[in-house]
């Protein structure tokens, strides 16, 4: 074994205004295996993260709620904690950004950054929502393109156009908390001039070693060409952060304190340790690796280097920077059931088929990566539970009663040879290349199942004159099982457990895989992993389009820090997909409350004649069910019937509105006719 390295590894911060989702554990599964990979081979490794909870967005979700923002944020964390627990991710400290370290810590960072003269002041002009009484991001903006004149576009950019301009600049206004003409208001704004780190930055994105190939190029071709912007790092009053010290009323901006908590979630770690913190953040010696997804790249191959160069703490070994997640080849959708919560995975599938399925497909590359559903199913079919789990299950049972074998018997090589390969895929494994590891490890049960069926111990077993030939085959094939857990032990902990089960000894270090076990008791074999049938997966995928309708408001929320509500254009059609959606008007004759859903009405829509629906709506916060008796709606009327938790939903009721107790239901004027095709 090489020497002992020590090694701290982060995962981005989730935000703390949603619950985490398939998504997300593209990251938290490839650090997690990464950092199990590290601790099997003895490195002094810790895996840290925090929940990221500061931002105009939190702050808003609060009010919403109608609850303080620490009320709000506790009780994300819990769900954040337990939702990453239950895929078998094990952070060594989980924290927060709002805390008393990550606080004095920025305090720290801030000192440093002033002192080296990088902090200027400059009043700039912002849109102000008087009614919800605060300054706007430009995502909270919405109006119409001053240069395409297409509406409804957020206040930087036009995705029509893909014009940029300042959010002022919009036709038209509106925040998109209250709906009012935003005011122009000027605010003093405090800024890191990062142009002062070009020179280092340059050398340091450059050097070969801290970035993946395709980001530096990146880098250079996007960023580093040009002197950089001045990075507004303040935000007045109101805002869900840390108050500024020598600056009050003004908020550090949630991006500058959130990477500061990757170490104040260290910090924690230490004192709960008795470890000391500079030595693993002023130590040349601690190896500093975060994963991160690329969308933030910027901040942490740019901005968090200069922040710690300029603070005096050590810079990352490495950025590691993975692409996004997409389901069967598309954007994971709300409405096609594709943006699968980790709650929701959980009640139809095990966790550990996931990290599986993440393993064979993640690479050192930044290239998107595909969850193909049935691919997904076929995957841990015929790979873990055909392949791996079926080495054990045809042979353990024939060696209850005697034990593994003295001594470990001829086996043709094959238990010297897939020991020799544990090189190989420990290297793929130190360089991500997970897909890799998987393929040589699966390349080795290949090998290894031809030895059982060859060997046939279901006929042995039927011989007593053969019984040494049995358990010698049953020995190698429990080996062989064994071997192929230890390597697949970072990305199934589980398996490891089970294998531990079996055969009693815990696997916990990579070496175990070179020694074969011998003269060890086998214990009753039990159900390891089972098969995954395609209506598991369709079951999940049907509740998760449920839970777009039986959500609070985190669901009118993206996962950027200052991005709400206002929803961008959807991809242009033209009048023939129009067309396909059939829309009619129909008339409500019963709504009944259903008590256990939190958003869902039950509407009983007459289209004329005898036609009657059931329709599930989202809309109890804002509506009685007896008002809406009645009254016209519009109903899109050739929707496939959807299953939902309470009932099969036939169509879906037109409406508009952010979500949540504000949803305006569309009505044609009186004299419409239920059934009448709406143009
Ligand atoms: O993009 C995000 O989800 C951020 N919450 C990540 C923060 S990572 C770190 F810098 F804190
Ligand atoms: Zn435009």
């Amino acid at each position: 074994m090489n020497n002992v390295r020590q090694i701290l590894v982060t995962a981005a911060l989730p935000y703390a205004n949603g619950p985490i989702h398939i998504g997300h554990l593209v990251e938290y599964i490839q650090t997690d295996i990464w950092v199990r990979f590290q601790k099997m081979c003895g490195h002094r490794c810790i895996y840290i993260c925090a929940d990221d909870t500061h931002g105009t967005a939190i702050m808003i979700s609060a009010r919403q709620q109608g609850v303080t923002e620490e009320e709000f944020i506790s009780h994300i964390h819990k769900e954040h904690q337990s939702d990453f627990s239950d895929f078998d991710i094990e952070f060594d400290n989980y924290g927060s950004t709002h805390s008393e370290e990550n606080f004095a810590l920025c305090k720290e960072f801030w000192t440093a950054i002033e002192k080296a003269g990088l902090v200027k002041e400059q009043d700039i002009e912002q849109l102000y929502d008087p009614e919800a009484k605060t300054f706007l991001a430009d995502r909270f903006v919405t109006g119409t393109c001053p240069k395409c004149n297409s509406e409804s576009q957020y206040g930087d950019n036009c995705d029509k156009c893909g014009g940029t301009y300042s959010a002022r600049d919009l036709v038209n206004p509106r925040s998109t908390l209250s709906g009012t003409k935003p005011e122009i208001r000027t605010a003093r704004h405090l800024f890191i001039e990062l142009e002062q780190l070009h020179t280092f930055l340059d050398e340091w994105t450059q050097s070969g070693d801290h970035l993946q190939p395709e980001v530096a190029n990146y880098l250079r071709g996007h960023f580093l060409g040009e002197p950089f912007r001045d990075w507004d790092i303040s935000r007045p009053a109101p805002y869900f952060g840390f108050e500024i010290p020598d600056n009050p009323g003004h908020y550090w901006y949630v991006w500058f304190d959130a990477p500061i908590g990757y170490m104040a979630s260290t910090l924690q770690w230490c004192n709960l340790h008795g470890e000391q913190f500079d030595d693993w953040w002023r130590n040349k010696a601690c190896e500093i690796h975060h994963f991160i997804g690329k969308d933030i790249t910027y901040f942490h191959t740019l901005f968090w280097p200069g922040m710690l160069k300029t603070a005096d703490f050590c810079l990352p070994t490495k950025v590691h920077i993975h692409g996004f997640l997409t389901v069967d080849g598309e954007k994971m959708s709300k409405s096609r059931g594709t943006f699968v919560r980790a709650a929701t995975y959980l009640k139809h599938l095990e966790p550990g088929y996931l990290r599986y399925y993440y393993a064979t497909k993640l690479s050192p590359k930044v290239d998107d990566i595909d969850l193909n559903l049935d691919e997904f199913v076929s995957k841990i079919n015929a790979d873990l539970v055909g392949k791996v789990v079926n080495l054990a299950s045809r042979s353990a049972k024939f060696v209850e009663q005697q034990g593994l074998s003295e001594t470990y018997p001829e086996d043709g090589g094959l238990f010297a040879r897939a020991a020799k390969e544990g090189d190989l895929i420990a290297i793929a494994y130190e360089r991500c290349d997970y897909s890799q590891a998987i393929r040589r490890i699966m390349a080795l049960a290949d090998q290894a199942n031809p030895y059982v069926e060859q060997n046939r111990p279901w006929e042995l077993r039927k011989d007593p004159s053969k019984l040494g030939q049995l358990q010698d085959v049953c020995t190698v094939a429990l080996n062989l099982f064994r071997q192929i857990t230890i390597y697949l032990t970072p990305v199934l902990p589980r398996l490891a457990v089970q294998c531990e089960q079996l055969l009693g000894e815990p696997i916990t270090d990579w070496k175990q895989s070179q020694t074969p076990l011998t003269g060890s008791p086998v214990n009753p074999f039990k159900h390891m992993i089972h098969r995954i049938d395609t209506p598991q997966v369709q079951a999940m995928i049907d509740e998760s389009r449920d839970d777009t309708l039986e959500t609070t408001p985190d669901n009118t929320f993206s996962d950027s820090a200052d991005a709400l509500a206002a929803e961008p254009l959807a991809d242009e059609i033209t009048i023939d997909d129009f067309a396909k959606v059939d829309l009619r008007v129909a008339r409500v004759i019963e709504a009944e409350s259903i008590p256990e859903a939190r958003k869902l009405l039950k509407l009983t829509l007459s289209f004329g004649g005898a036609e009657q629906r059931t329709v599930f709506a989202g809309i109890k916060a804002a509506y009685q069910p007896e008002a809406l008796v009645g009254r016209l709606v519009i109903c899109v009327a050739n929707l496939a019937p959807r299953k939902m938790k309470f009932g099969t939903s036939e169509g879906m009721v037109i409406a508009s509105g952010p979500g949540n107790d504000e949803v305006f239901l569309l009505s044609p004027d009186e004299g419409a006719l239920p059934g009448q095709r709406v143009h």
